[in-house]
Protein backbone atom coordinates (compact mmCIF):
# COMPACT_ATOMS: atom_id res chain seq x y z
CA UNK A 1 0.00 0.00 0.00
CA UNK A 2 1.47 3.69 -0.94
CA UNK A 3 1.76 5.96 2.04
CA UNK A 4 3.20 8.09 -0.87
CA UNK A 5 0.70 10.66 -1.47
CA UNK A 6 2.53 14.41 -0.91
CA UNK A 7 0.44 17.22 1.13
CA UNK A 8 1.27 20.78 -0.23
CA UNK A 9 -1.44 22.75 1.57
CA UNK A 10 -4.08 22.95 4.15
CA UNK A 11 -5.20 25.54 3.22
CA UNK A 12 -5.27 25.42 -0.80
CA UNK A 13 -7.39 22.82 -2.48
CA UNK A 14 -6.25 23.79 -5.65
CA UNK A 15 -9.61 25.94 -7.01
CA UNK A 16 -11.04 22.43 -7.15
CA UNK A 17 -14.63 21.85 -5.48
CA UNK A 18 -13.94 18.69 -4.05
CA UNK A 19 -16.02 18.22 -0.69
CA UNK A 20 -14.12 19.04 2.18
CA UNK A 21 -12.23 16.36 3.88
CA UNK A 22 -11.09 16.82 8.04
CA UNK A 23 -8.58 13.41 9.08
CA UNK A 24 -8.39 13.57 12.96
CA UNK A 25 -6.09 11.02 14.70
CA UNK A 26 -5.67 10.77 18.30
CA UNK A 27 -5.09 8.20 21.32
CA UNK A 28 -8.05 6.67 23.38
CA UNK A 29 -9.45 9.02 25.45
CA UNK A 30 -8.26 12.05 23.54
CA UNK A 31 -11.99 12.94 23.01
CA UNK A 32 -11.45 12.56 18.42
CA UNK A 33 -14.83 10.90 18.44
CA UNK A 34 -17.01 13.59 20.36
CA UNK A 35 -14.94 16.15 18.33
CA UNK A 36 -15.20 14.56 15.12
CA UNK A 37 -19.04 14.24 15.67
CA UNK A 38 -19.12 17.93 16.84
CA UNK A 39 -17.01 19.66 13.77
CA UNK A 40 -19.23 17.10 11.51
CA UNK A 41 -22.53 18.63 13.34
CA UNK A 42 -21.19 22.21 13.08
CA UNK A 43 -19.69 22.27 9.32
CA UNK A 44 -22.66 19.58 7.74
CA UNK A 45 -20.26 17.07 6.79
CA UNK A 46 -20.22 13.61 7.00
CA UNK A 47 -19.03 11.77 10.17
CA UNK A 48 -16.83 8.33 10.04
CA UNK A 49 -15.70 6.45 13.17
CA UNK A 50 -12.62 4.16 11.79
CA UNK A 51 -12.57 2.72 15.23
CA UNK A 52 -16.13 1.78 14.91
CA UNK A 53 -15.39 -0.75 11.68
CA UNK A 54 -12.34 -2.76 13.53
CA UNK A 55 -15.26 -3.14 16.62
CA UNK A 56 -17.63 -4.12 14.12
CA UNK A 57 -14.73 -6.80 12.72
CA UNK A 58 -13.89 -8.00 16.32
CA UNK A 59 -17.82 -8.16 16.83
CA UNK A 60 -18.17 -10.41 13.91
CA UNK A 61 -15.19 -12.59 15.24
CA UNK A 62 -16.40 -12.98 18.33
CA UNK A 63 -19.89 -14.08 17.72
CA UNK A 64 -18.70 -16.38 14.65
CA UNK A 65 -16.38 -18.21 17.14
CA UNK A 66 -13.47 -17.12 15.16
CA UNK A 67 -9.88 -17.22 16.56
CA UNK A 68 -8.36 -14.05 16.68
CA UNK A 69 -4.92 -15.13 16.70
CA UNK A 70 -5.69 -16.84 13.80
CA UNK A 71 -4.73 -14.00 11.38
CA UNK A 72 -5.91 -15.77 8.21
CA UNK A 73 -8.94 -16.85 9.39
CA UNK A 74 -10.09 -13.16 10.57
CA UNK A 75 -8.68 -11.77 7.19
CA UNK A 76 -10.97 -14.09 5.24
CA UNK A 77 -13.82 -13.36 8.00
CA UNK A 78 -13.36 -9.14 6.57
CA UNK A 79 -13.13 -9.79 2.95
CA UNK A 80 -16.55 -11.46 3.38
CA UNK A 81 -18.38 -9.33 5.74
CA UNK A 82 -20.64 -6.80 4.47
CA UNK A 83 -20.58 -3.32 6.63
CA UNK A 84 -23.24 -0.55 6.68
CA UNK A 85 -22.24 2.53 8.11
CA UNK A 86 -24.62 5.14 8.74
CA UNK A 87 -22.54 8.49 8.74
CA UNK A 88 -24.64 11.19 10.11
CA UNK A 89 -23.20 12.61 12.68
CA UNK A 90 -26.04 12.52 14.85
CA UNK A 91 -27.00 9.25 13.85
CA UNK A 92 -24.25 7.47 13.44
CA UNK A 93 -24.76 3.56 13.44
CA UNK A 94 -23.16 0.42 11.94
CA UNK A 95 -24.14 -2.71 10.84
CA UNK A 96 -22.44 -6.17 9.95
CA UNK A 97 -23.58 -8.68 7.99
CA UNK A 98 -27.30 -6.86 8.43
CA UNK A 99 -26.86 -6.48 12.32
CA UNK A 100 -26.95 -3.52 13.96
CA UNK A 101 -23.64 -3.50 16.24
CA UNK A 102 -23.41 -0.06 17.41
CA UNK A 103 -24.12 -0.46 20.86
CA UNK A 104 -22.71 -3.95 21.50
CA UNK A 105 -19.03 -2.72 19.81
CA UNK A 106 -18.68 -0.74 23.18
CA UNK A 107 -18.94 -4.02 25.13
CA UNK A 108 -15.99 -4.46 27.31
CA UNK A 109 -15.59 -8.02 25.52
CA UNK A 110 -14.90 -6.03 22.28
CA UNK A 111 -12.92 -3.60 23.67
CA UNK A 112 -10.49 -5.86 25.45
CA UNK A 113 -10.05 -8.21 22.10
CA UNK A 114 -9.96 -5.28 19.19
CA UNK A 115 -6.39 -4.68 19.08
CA UNK A 116 -5.75 -7.94 18.07
CA UNK A 117 -7.86 -7.33 14.93
CA UNK A 118 -6.42 -3.77 14.56
CA UNK A 119 -2.79 -5.42 14.71
CA UNK A 120 -4.00 -7.52 11.73
CA UNK A 121 -2.59 -6.04 8.42
CA UNK A 122 -4.33 -8.08 5.88
CA UNK A 123 -8.02 -6.52 7.96
CA UNK A 124 -6.60 -3.17 8.08
CA UNK A 125 -5.58 -3.07 4.25
CA UNK A 126 -9.66 -4.25 3.68
CA UNK A 127 -10.54 -1.46 6.02
CA UNK A 128 -8.59 0.82 4.80
CA UNK A 129 -9.94 0.93 1.50
CA UNK A 130 -13.00 0.49 2.80
CA UNK A 131 -12.58 3.89 4.60
CA UNK A 132 -11.24 5.27 1.56
CA UNK A 133 -14.42 4.31 -0.43
CA UNK A 134 -16.49 6.04 2.16
CA UNK A 135 -14.75 9.19 2.03
CA UNK A 136 -14.95 9.52 -1.57
CA UNK A 137 -18.27 8.64 -1.30
CA UNK A 138 -19.07 11.76 0.70
CA UNK A 139 -20.77 14.72 -1.33
CA UNK A 140 -21.36 17.14 1.34
CA UNK A 141 -17.70 15.97 3.05
CA UNK A 142 -16.73 14.34 6.03
CA UNK A 143 -14.95 13.93 9.04
CA UNK A 144 -13.37 10.95 9.52
CA UNK A 145 -11.28 10.07 12.65
CA UNK A 146 -9.31 6.98 14.22
CA UNK A 147 -5.08 6.12 14.52
CA UNK A 148 -4.10 6.27 10.70
CA UNK A 149 -6.24 9.14 9.11
CA UNK A 150 -3.97 11.65 8.47
CA UNK A 151 -0.99 9.14 7.02
CA UNK A 152 -2.99 6.06 5.43
CA UNK A 153 -6.48 6.42 4.79
CA UNK A 154 -6.42 10.48 3.56
CA UNK A 155 -3.05 11.51 4.21
CA UNK A 156 -4.01 14.61 1.12
CA UNK A 157 -7.04 15.39 3.68
CA UNK A 158 -8.00 19.20 3.61
CA UNK A 159 -7.42 19.46 7.54
CA UNK A 160 -5.04 17.06 9.50
CA UNK A 161 -5.37 16.59 13.08
CA UNK A 162 -3.50 15.06 15.95
CA UNK A 163 -5.33 15.56 18.94
CA UNK A 164 -3.45 14.26 22.13
CA UNK A 165 -4.42 14.98 25.74
CA UNK A 166 -1.87 13.42 28.85
CA UNK A 167 -2.85 10.49 29.68
CA UNK A 168 -3.90 10.87 33.67
CA UNK A 169 -6.95 13.05 31.39
CA UNK A 170 -7.46 10.35 28.89
CA UNK A 171 -7.86 7.74 31.79
CA UNK A 172 -9.99 9.70 33.73
CA UNK A 173 -12.43 10.74 30.82
CA UNK A 174 -12.46 7.37 29.52
CA UNK A 175 -13.78 6.01 32.92
CA UNK A 176 -16.31 8.77 32.92
CA UNK A 177 -17.53 7.70 30.23
CA UNK A 178 -17.65 3.99 31.08
CA UNK A 179 -18.97 4.50 34.43
CA UNK A 180 -17.47 3.82 38.07
CA UNK A 181 -18.85 0.06 37.72
CA UNK A 182 -15.28 -0.09 35.69
CA UNK A 183 -12.86 -0.62 38.01
CA UNK A 184 -9.95 1.65 37.27
CA UNK A 185 -7.12 -0.80 36.27
CA UNK A 186 -9.52 -1.95 33.70
CA UNK A 187 -9.76 1.56 32.12
CA UNK A 188 -5.88 2.01 32.22
CA UNK A 189 -5.59 -1.43 30.29
CA UNK A 190 -8.01 -0.06 27.56
CA UNK A 191 -6.15 3.13 27.19
CA UNK A 192 -3.01 2.70 28.20
CA UNK A 193 -2.30 -1.18 26.69
CA UNK A 194 -4.30 -0.98 23.84
CA UNK A 195 -2.44 2.14 22.68
CA UNK A 196 0.79 1.05 22.68
CA UNK A 197 -0.70 -2.26 20.92
CA UNK A 198 -1.91 -0.17 18.76
CA UNK A 199 0.75 1.73 18.11
CA UNK A 200 3.13 -0.89 16.91
CA UNK A 201 0.79 -0.56 13.23
CA UNK A 202 -0.50 2.67 13.08
CA UNK A 203 1.60 6.16 13.85
CA UNK A 204 -0.46 8.00 15.97
CA UNK A 205 1.85 9.05 18.89
CA UNK A 206 3.59 12.04 17.24
CA UNK A 207 2.52 14.38 14.26
CA UNK A 208 3.40 13.72 10.69
CA UNK A 209 4.41 16.11 8.98
CA UNK A 210 1.80 18.88 8.21
CA UNK A 211 -0.35 17.53 10.90
CA UNK A 212 -1.39 19.82 13.19
CA UNK A 213 -1.47 18.91 17.09
CA UNK A 214 -3.96 20.34 19.16
CA UNK A 215 -3.20 19.30 23.09
CA UNK A 216 -7.06 18.76 24.48
CA UNK A 217 -6.00 18.51 27.95
CA UNK A 218 -7.24 21.34 29.41
CA UNK A 219 -10.18 22.13 26.72
CA UNK A 220 -13.78 21.56 27.24
CA UNK A 221 -15.14 19.96 24.01
CA UNK A 222 -16.69 23.32 22.22
CA UNK A 223 -12.73 24.87 22.40
CA UNK A 224 -11.57 21.54 20.84
CA UNK A 225 -14.35 21.98 17.85
CA UNK A 226 -13.81 25.67 17.36
CA UNK A 227 -9.98 25.04 17.33
CA UNK A 228 -10.40 22.50 14.60
CA UNK A 229 -12.87 24.44 12.93
CA UNK A 230 -11.00 27.30 12.71
CA UNK A 231 -8.24 25.46 10.42
CA UNK A 232 -10.79 24.72 7.69
CA UNK A 233 -9.54 26.66 4.50
CA UNK A 234 -12.56 29.54 4.51
CA UNK A 235 -13.41 28.80 0.51
CA UNK A 236 -15.11 25.54 2.31
CA UNK A 237 -16.85 27.26 4.81
CA UNK A 238 -19.01 28.85 2.02
CA UNK A 239 -17.09 31.76 1.59
CA UNK A 240 -17.41 32.70 -2.25
CA UNK A 241 -14.21 34.70 -2.96
CA UNK A 242 -12.35 32.55 -5.07
O1 LIG B 1 -11.09 4.57 18.72
P1 LIG B 1 -11.56 3.19 19.17
O2 LIG B 1 -11.23 2.85 20.60
O3 LIG B 1 -13.01 2.93 18.87
O4 LIG B 1 -10.74 2.17 18.26
C1 LIG B 1 -10.94 0.79 18.33
C2 LIG B 1 -9.65 0.06 17.99
O5 LIG B 1 -9.33 0.17 16.62
C3 LIG B 1 -8.42 0.52 18.77
O6 LIG B 1 -7.72 -0.64 19.16
C4 LIG B 1 -7.64 1.32 17.77
C5 LIG B 1 -8.01 0.70 16.45
N1 LIG B 1 -8.03 1.62 15.33
C6 LIG B 1 -7.02 1.56 14.41
O7 LIG B 1 -6.09 0.76 14.58
N2 LIG B 1 -7.05 2.37 13.32
C7 LIG B 1 -8.05 3.23 13.15
N3 LIG B 1 -8.08 4.03 12.07
C8 LIG B 1 -9.10 3.32 14.10
C9 LIG B 1 -9.05 2.50 15.21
Amino acid sequence: MSEATTVTSNHVRGGSQRPLVIAIDGPSGSGKSSTARGVADRLGLAFLDTGAMYRAVTWLALDRGVELADADAVATLVTKARLDINTDPLNATIAVDGTDVSQAIREPQVSAAVSAVATNLAVRADLVDRQRAQIAAAAEGIVAEGRDITTVVAPDADVRVLLVADPAARVARRHAELGEVVDAAAVTDQVIRRDRDDATVAQFESAAPGVRVIDSTYLDLDQVIDAICALVPSASKGDPSP
